[in-house]
């Protein structure tokens, strides 16, 4: 008998894919995923844990759920991901409704818990060793053969190239909610990918915390390859137009990986690379271990190597210790830089972090303003370089649409939304569209003659 299963993802893409997992996975036991928690018989809340917000939204969610859970007894109430692996049985002090607690590495263990709950052979689970292995069990081969999960975007999917963290940023929960970090043996990433593409998948993202060091703080399939020689070979896979990945950390990013740039013609000119702030004495207190110098370097020699390379970045403002002077270097880096885009966001105190402990906190309303200020200049510099485009031919890969219209991304990941003239496109289907229009956050232009 089916079983309805609603999941619900906070966080990163680490987090998406691993609920493409779980649902793949729980699917071989005969759960159909559902979009609403009413009616459902498992709710699993895979949370994020990064910033204080991201965790107060689940425990608020986690508290609507109370009311789901008195009004269906049977209905069975899980936590995965980070706030999971952080919190494990404290989560029950709070929720005492929630019957499963399930860490980050921990996730492969899902079916045979839910089964003894809903078979009441136990009325409480939880498992929250954090024991990173790709090896046992060897589960993405598991979940190779499974049916691919019902994705809104079937034609991009993610591939999860290595787990953990080993940096240890002041800041960042990360480590300690990932674990440390390893590496998946190539062969298996190659053969994923090699099934994907057999599916019809078109674009690829290879995810990891830090994928410029794959390969190098373990042995990997008994050889040690890095980041720059797993691409080449993800990129040979035949039937791939697209290729990307996240995130990056600039104090390993080799020259080898930034030649793949001017090397690889499906690896798109898009590259995030978080620089958190452009003071050095900040960098230095967050442990990013590189300088703004360092930093400014390898932008400059990316830009060589491929002159239409976009580049993003992550921005942390009112770091402790912040100083305005500190700050308006980082908004002089985003001048010199001119970044296409940048999540940025208020630096916020995380359990198990040093910088918690570390004196001269920013004021909430300091933090909210420079947040503000970078905000707008990001803004108005994103509209600056989205505009770069008009009158320019791209090439879109279509993700949605009808007979009138469509949307889909050019190489750099701008939306663009262009007629359909009376031509049809399926979601990964390529378009070449004449661009007309460029707003903050997205571009309009119609389709090229020579489409
Ligand atoms: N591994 C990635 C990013 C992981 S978290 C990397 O190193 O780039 C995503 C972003 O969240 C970080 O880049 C950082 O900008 C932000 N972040 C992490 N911890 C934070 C904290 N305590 N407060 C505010 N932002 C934080
Ligand atoms: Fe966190 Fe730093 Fe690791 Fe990124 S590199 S996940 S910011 S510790
Ligand atoms: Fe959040 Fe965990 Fe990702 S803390 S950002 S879900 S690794």
């Amino acid at each position: 008998m089916s079983k309805n299963l609603y999941i619900k993802t906070f966080g990163c893409q680490m987090n998406e894919r691993d609920s493409e997992i779980i649902e793949q996975l729980l699917a071989q036991d005969g759960y159909v995923p559902t979009d609403s928690a009413v009616g459902a018989d498992v709710v699993l809340i895979n949370t994020c844990s990064i910033r204080e917000k991201a965790e107060q939204k689940v425990f608020s969610l986690l508290g609507q759920l109370r009311e789901e859970k008195t009004s269906n007894p049977n209905l069975l109430i899980g936590v995965t991901g980070c706030v999971a692996q952080q919190e494990g049985e404290h989560i029950r002090e709070r929720m005492p409704h929630v019957d499963l607690i399930v860490g980050t590495q921990q996730i492969y263990q899902l079916p045979e818990m839910l089964d003894r709950l809903t078979q009441r052979v136990s009325v409480r689970e939880i498992a929250t060793d954090l024991e990173a292995n790709f090896a046992i069990p060897p589960f993405q081969k598991l979940l190779i053969n499974a049916p691919p999960s019902p994705a809104p975007h079937g034609f991009r999917r993610f591939v999860t190239i290595m787990q953990g963290c080993n940096n240890y940023c002041s800041y960042c929960v990360v480590p300690g909610t990932r674990g440390r970090e390893i590496s998946r043996p190539m062969a298996d990433i190659v053969e994923e990918v090699e099934i994907l593409a057999s599916q019809g998948v078109k674009e690829i993202t290879l995810l990891g915390q830090n994928v410029n060091s794959y390969g190098m703080t373990n042995k990997v399939a008994e050889t040690e390859v890095g980041f720059a020689q797993l691409l080449r070979q993800v990129a040979a896979i035949k039937g791939l137009r697209r290729l990307r990945f996240t995130t990056s950390h600039p104090k390993d990013l080799s020259e080898p990986l930034m030649r793949c740039f001017a090397e690889i013609d499906i690896l798109c000119p898009h590259f995030h690379l978080p620089v958190q702030s452009g003071s050095n004495a900040v960098l230095e207190r967050m442990h990013r271990k590189y300088t703004v110098e360092s930093y400014l370097d390898k932008v400059n020699r990316l830009r060589q190597l491929r002159p239409d390379i976009a580049l993003a970045t992550d921005i942390i403002v009112g770091f402790p210790g912040e100083t305005e002077a500190d700050f308006q270097a980082t908004l002089d880096l985003l001048r010199t830089v001119r970044f296409h885009g940048s999540f940025s966001f208020k630096y916020s105190d995380r359990p198990h972090t040093r910088s918690a402990d570390f004196a001269d906190k920013i004021p909430e309303e300091v933090k909210s303003r420079r947040l503000q200020e970078y905000q707008t200049l990001q803004d108005d510099i994103s509209l600056e370089r989205n505009s770069e485009s008009i009158g320019r031919k791209v090439e879109v890969m279509v993700e949605s649409g009808d007979h009138t219209a469509y949307r889909g991304r050019t190489p750099i990941n701008q939306v663009v939304h262009f007629a359909a003239e009376g031509q049809s496109f399926a979601p990964g289907d390529l378009a070449r569209v004449t661009i007309d229009q460029a707003g903050k956050h997205s571009l309009k232009g119609r389709l090229s003659s020579d489409t």
